[in-house]
């Protein structure tokens, strides 16, 4: 058996940073794929080193373009190294172009495709992370959902139930593993700031960063938060906010930071010792979840609803009122929920089934 793993941005290096252990662990050999969707180092090369994860055998290096572009890329790259390396199946992780154009590909070489992170929707179809969701899951023949809500959305859309398996999400066991190192990683001194004395944003989906007032509705926001918390906002910028700030001429101040993007270890750090997070991220609401940070999401829509349910999280939009107020609530809320997103032993039990899924064919 030889399974083929792909990565191609950092939130999916993060998250398959534990299938990759899991095989060395249990000797399954598999073939290690980046598409080289991101390969700013600060993106990319930052995560290999902290998580002490082996090169990629191939990095297709397709690097940014028009979407139809950036997977017309993947799609041909991928065949080549599919037909030379033949895995016996393919493992994606996640919604990114990365994940449709490798599960298209394994799909029309008849290579079974594992779907990590299944049966998550927005039900917001001008996300295009919702399109790449769906195409995904109604391909893949094992579908490893995190959570049981996933598992209902899948059978709803008429997924057969011997392909779902409900695993948790490999989130938890990255975090679990590295929240040690983490939290020794950040300089307080250097960032003049102490734990529990500031907040943390992130925002790069295009839903915001493209459409300038949403962008500065949520600026605004952040900002009467911060004034109202009295806590300064950290905020790593992906490559695409900072080009937006810059080309529209704003500047951040002492209430907003801006800083560059953060390893793995720095960032979860920083989220650990975070009084609040505000986020348009999927990977974030899932770490602040389980972090015990409440975290208000900067988005109309998420499919990650069970860490609002749990009450981890609350939705404010790109409504300056609405994300201030949201932060004066969550800010007091005790921090005793259950985190929904699994044990952390994910990615054991995906090999386990993905072997199964071989031996039996
Ligand atoms: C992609 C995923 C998104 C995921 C995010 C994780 C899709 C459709 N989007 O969005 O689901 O949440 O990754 O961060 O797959 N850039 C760099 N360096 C890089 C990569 C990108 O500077 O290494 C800049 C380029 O200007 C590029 C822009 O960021 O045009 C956007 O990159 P792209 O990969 O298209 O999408 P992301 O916004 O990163
Ligand atoms: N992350 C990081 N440094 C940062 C911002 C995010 O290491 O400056 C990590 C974060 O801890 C999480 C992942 O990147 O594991 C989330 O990626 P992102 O927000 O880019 O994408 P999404 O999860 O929305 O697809």
């Amino acid at each position: 058996m030889k399974l083929g793993i792909i990565v191609g941005t950092r939130p999916e290096i993060v998250k398959m940073a534990p299938v990759v252990r899991a095989c060395r662990r249990k000797r399954v050999p598999f073939v290690f794929i980046h598409t080289g969707q991101h390969y700013s180092y600060e993106l990319d090369g930052v995560f290999f080193d902290e998580l002490k994860l082996p090169r990629p055998d191939h990095n297709l290096s397709v690097g940014s373009g028009t979407h139809p572009q950036q997977i017309a890329a993947m799609v041909r790259g991928l065949e080549l190294v599919f037909n030379a390396e033949r895995p016996d199946m393919v493992l994606v992780e996640g919604d990114t172009n990365t994940v449709l154009a490798a599960g298209l590909t394994a799909n029309k070489l008849a290579i079974p495709v594992g779907h990590i992170e299944a049966g998550l929707r927005s039900y917001d179809r001008r996300m295009p992370e919702e399109m790449n969701r769906i195409v995904i899951d109604h391909l893949s023949d094992l579908l490893f959902a995190p959570t049981e809500q996933c598992r209902k959305i899948l059978l709803k859309e008429g997924i057969p139930p011997e392909r779902i398996f409900v695993t948790g999400n490999t989130v938890v066991d990255e975090l679990i593993l590295q929240k040690p190192r983490a939290l020794k990683a950040v300089d307080f001194n250097i960032l003049g700031v102490a734990p529990r004395g500031y907040a943390i944003a992130t925002v790069h989906r295009p839903e915001n960063t493209e459409n300038e007032k949403r962008l500065g509705a949520i600026f605004a926001g952040l900002r009467a938060a911060a004034k109202s918390l009295n806590l300064p906002i950290l905020m790593p910028l992906h490559p695409r906010t900072r080009k937006r700030v810059e080309s529209l001429g704003w500047r951040l101040d002492k209430e907003i930071r801006a800083l560059p993007p953060q390893g793995y270890l720095e960032f979860l750090g920083l989220q650990a010792n975070a009084s609040i997070i505000f986020t348009d991220s999927g990977g974030v609401q899932e770490e602040a979840c389980c972090l015990r940070v409440p975290c208000v999401t900067l988005r109309d829509s998420t499919e990650r609803p069970e860490s609002i349910d749990v009450g981890a999280n609350v939705l404010a939009g790109a409504d300056a009122k609405k994300i201030a107020a949201c932060a004066r609530k969550m800010i007091f809320i005790k921090r005793d929920w259950r985190n929904p997103f699994g044990k952390g032993d994910s990615a054991e039990r995906i090999i386990k089934i993905a072997a199964n899924y071989l031996k039996t064919r």
